[in-house]
């Protein structure tokens, strides 16, 4: 076991002065005074009832009633670390963004990762996607990005977020089951909404029971821009290569380990870092030159779709590394607060309407998750950048602020917060946006089958095989027949053997379909167990 003393970032430094060292005082309650007896309730004589005059009983029973807070609607369990990300790579031509300014700058970071559908306190080696959550403390705010272990997502529009997770959380008459792909609901519809199928064959494919949380790839999902400080975007997607290699278990070990420690990813991210074995990540982003927006026949705003790494390939521009356990889970991997809209000077984001929807969700939810619009106050959630503004009050403030005026645009008060005038600060970019109020989309985003293909064909035989099996034992949980047969129908499209397979197994009719092979396969999709360095 290695020494774990924090490493003083300046986040760290920060956290410092918010840590209570309970040690050799004598005991008190919340409001100061000394406590004479912590054991044993006020009674009215030696065989009576307890007393309400109890203040000490009813103020330490009072405070533990209240200890629980709402879990995070989705990714409600999660584990995380603190870390540095570090630039390898200065990408100043492309970005003001000041974490890519310049090789060797560090920045502090926390990062959360969370099966989506599970309670609290489901099991970690369930089917599902994991979230992979980061929060990098920059001296110029706080930046999010708030990632999945996959790189598509199921749905194209967040205006559906609230018809899926109810499909893919517990059935709401009887609370189960805890993972995700293994109800009717869930098959229903994903067989109801066929943009799905690209992601359907990542979550039933190793990537969906990952090893441990150190062999994991991350994505940022969407397509992003970064601005440089001319002004120029370009589009980027964010990827995170683990370098211990991308490792999953198989389905047996899953279950196995399931029963014997739910506990299984969080223990082996805590245990790691306490050993000095550091999780690690190489930080990559595929450029894409504006001009080069509509080059690949694929819509860049499209959530289930990817850019191929043989079109466009990654850069290595940084590495992640976590190398602090939390001191506190509440405090920090509880209420920490991620938000896509958590951005800094050079970052921007594109029209991808799932994005777009995101950035509308996160604030609005941790309203009501962490008690009103101080949050951002909470210590883990606290910039290391100053903060200076004229919000005021709400549940829980913490800031004690001064003098008469908290308004904008004073004479009164001589020192009024302004608006900074240096070109360097965030401005949106000035994109021109026009056209006819619509509902309608790109041709591109109907397209719901072409890169299903692609992947379920880049994967090797054994790979085909566990997404056979995943599929005909999660589908089999599916008690309606018809459900059970639409999906067969939709599986059909991606590729005939497949959905025979399943059809045998569960007892369906394989349809005939004309599967259309797309015109690329990503030899780069199939990565499993190939990266393995043994650097670790
Ligand atoms: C958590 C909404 C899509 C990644 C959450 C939370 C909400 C939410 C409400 C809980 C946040 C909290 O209580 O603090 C949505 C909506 C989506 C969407 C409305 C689609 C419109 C996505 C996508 C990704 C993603 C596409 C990945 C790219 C995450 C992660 C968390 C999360 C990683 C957990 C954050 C944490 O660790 O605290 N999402 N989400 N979500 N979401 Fe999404």
């Amino acid at each position: 076991k290695k020494d774990n003393k924090p490493k003083m970032d300046k986040k760290q430094e920060q956290l410092e002065k918010f840590k209570v060292r309970d040690e050799g005082e004598t005991l008190t309650t919340n409001t100061g005074m000394k406590v004479t007896e912590d054991e044993k309730s006020l009674t009215a004589g030696r065989r009576g009832p307890t007393l309400l005059e109890d203040f000490h009983y009813r103020e330490k029973m009072m405070h533990f009633d209240h200890e629980r807070i709402p879990e995070r609607v989705v990714h409600a369990r999660g584990h995380g670390a603190h870390g540095t990300f570090t630039c390898t790579k200065s990408m100043k031509e492309f970005t003001k963004a000041i974490i890519f300014s310049e090789e060797g700058k560090e920045t502090p970071l926390f990062m959360r990762f969370s099966p989506v559908a599970g309670n609290k306190g489901s099991s970690d080696t369930v089917r599902d996607v994991r979230g992979f959550a980061m929060k990098f403390y920059t001296e110029e705010g706080n930046y999010d990005l708030v990632g999945n272990n996959m790189p598509v997502f199921f749905i194209q529009d967040g205006i559906k977020f609230p018809d899926f997770i109810h499909a893919v959380k517990m059935e709401p008459h009887h609370d189960m089951p805890q993972a995700s792909s293994a109800h009717d609901t869930f098959w229903d519809f994903i067989s109801q909404n066929h943009e799905t199928a690209h992601m359907l064959m990542w979550a039933m494919s190793d990537r969906g029971i990952p090893r441990s949380t150190n062999m994991m790839e991350g994505f940022g999902v969407h397509t992003f821009r970064w601005i440089n400080e001319d002004g120029k975007s370009h589009f980027i997607k964010y990827h995170f290569k683990p370098v211990l290699g991308t490792h999953s278990l198989v389905w047996d070990e899953a279950q196995k380990i399931s029963g014997k420690d739910p506990d299984f990813h969080r223990r082996d991210l805590w245990d790691s870092i306490e050993k000095g074995n550091y999780p690690k990540w190489e930080v990559g982003v595929q450029l894409i030159p504006e001009k080069d927006e509509f080059k690949y026949g694929i819509d860049l705003l499209d959530p289930t779709k990817l850019i191929p790494e043989e079109m466009v390939p990654i850069t290595i521009i940084g590495k992640i590394e976590l190398n602090k356990n939390p001191d506190n889970f509440f405090a920090e991997t509880e209420q920490v607060a991620f938000h896509p809209g958590h951005i800094i000077p050079g970052i921007d984001f594109t029209n991808d309407p799932l994005l777009q929807t995101r950035l509308f969700s996160y604030l609005d939810t941790q309203l009501s998750r962490l008690g009103g619009p101080n949050f951002n106050e909470i210590p883990i959630n606290r910039p290391i950048a100053p903060v200076y503004n004229n919000q005021r009050d709400g549940m829980h403030r913490m800031t004690i602020n001064t003098g008469q005026v908290s308004y904008h645009k004073n004479f009164l008060k001589g020192n009024d917060p302004h608006e900074s005038d240096d070109e360097h600060d965030y401005r949106h970019l000035a994109q021109k946006v026009e056209g006819y109020k619509t509902r309608e989309r790109s041709e591109s985003f109907d397209d719901h089958f072409s890169q299903a293909i692609m992947f379920y064909n880049s994967m090797s035989e054994v790979e085909k095989q566990h997404i056979k099996d995943a599929i005909s034992f999660e589908l089999n949980k599916c008690e309606s027949e018809e459900v059970r047969q639409n999906t067969v129908n939709m599986i059909a499209n991606i590729d005939r053997d497949l959905a025979k397979h399943v059809a045998e197994k569960l007892d369906c009719k394989v349809p005939n379909v004309d599967v259309k092979k797309p015109e690329y396969i990503s030899p780069a999709l199939s990565q499993m167990n190939t990266k393995f360095t043994a650097k670790g």
